[in-house]
């Protein structure tokens, strides 16, 4: 198979063809594996997978462990590696509308997720938008740099939750809770990257109640008011889209009420993060 790739912005995405997801073998799944480090996200239109090849296609990104989402039982697509993503006319929300990296409360964060589109909204919308974090640290002066330097964030799971439904967790659900630096390496490059997100980050330690909410308001607001950051994919049925969930945040953008999108994902686990 030979790729071709264009490239969605100079900063972030590519699109590629020449590739059948179904059957990457070790060569392929290394050259994927270079792109995804290089570009962030990748698309691919037209692919054919079911369960097992997602998941195969999956298990070739991170540590090759699959994530078990704790929704994914009850998303109903039977497999607890596969998280159904589906928003209807009954929907009281769309999971994955608002700025966020996929389950960053995690203590070893999904790497790589892996999402396959079954159904598009038949009047348009359902785009997502990407943001790069190697970039959004890029970007940011020396003297904020210095300061987020040092500082950590607790990222809980249990905030979607709140944000989604407007209340607290089922009671006897347990959600992780985890500390992370505010600043990380990427494990592939090395390269610094911002790692708080609107939809986990819930507080920044060691400082006060309202410095913790500025500092978080302050970068949230870089990352979503910054379009060259950004790349905003287009999908269609049968687009599966891999993003690389340590240096990249997306947004699900949820524009197409009352119609129905659905899509399954499989995510890969990653290891602990390192301060940069
Ligand atoms: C997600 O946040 O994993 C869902 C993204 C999407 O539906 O586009």
């Amino acid at each position: 198979m030979s790729l071709a790739i264009q490239n969605l912005t100079p900063v972030i995405g590519a699109e590629v063809s020449g590739v059948d997801l179904s059957r990457i073998d070790d060569a392929m799944a290394a050259e994927l594996r270079r792109l995804l480090a290089d570009r962030g996200v990748l698309v691919f239109r037209d692919q054919h997978l079911d369960h097992d090849a997602h998941k195969r296609a999956a298990a070739c990104f991170g540590t090759g462990q699959l994530h078990c989402h704790p929704l994914a039982a009850a998303s109903g697509s039977g497999d607890p590696a596969v998280l159904t993503v589906r928003a209807t006319a009954k929907s009281r929300f769309a999971a994955g509308d608002g700025w966020h990296t996929d389950v960053s409360c995690d203590p070893a964060p999904i790497r790589a997720s892996l999402l396959y589109m079954h159904e598009m909204p038949e009047s348009g919308g359902g785009d997502t938008v990407f943001a790069s974090m190697t970039e959004a640290y890029a970007l940011l002066s020396q003297p904020v740099r210095e300061l987020i330097g040092k500082l950590r964030a607790v990222h809980d799971g249990a905030l979607p939750w709140r944000q989604g439904y407007g209340r607290e967790p089922e009671p006897g659900t347990e959600y992780n809770r985890t500390s992370h630096p505010i600043v990380i390496a990427h494990p592939d490059s090395g390269k610094p990257l911002l790692w708080v997100n609107r939809g986990f980050t819930t507080r920044i330690e060691g400082v006060g109640r309202l410095e913790s909410r500025a500092l978080l308001e302050m970068l949230f607001q870089h990352i979503e008011a910054t379009p060259r950051l950004q790349c905003r994919v287009r999908w269609e049925q049968n687009t599966l889209v891999i993003w690389d969930n340590i240096a990249t945040q997306h947004h699900a953008v949820w524009d197409y009420f009352p119609h129905t999108r659905h899509a399954e994902r499989v995510s890969a686990v990653g290891g602990e993060l390192m301060a940069a």
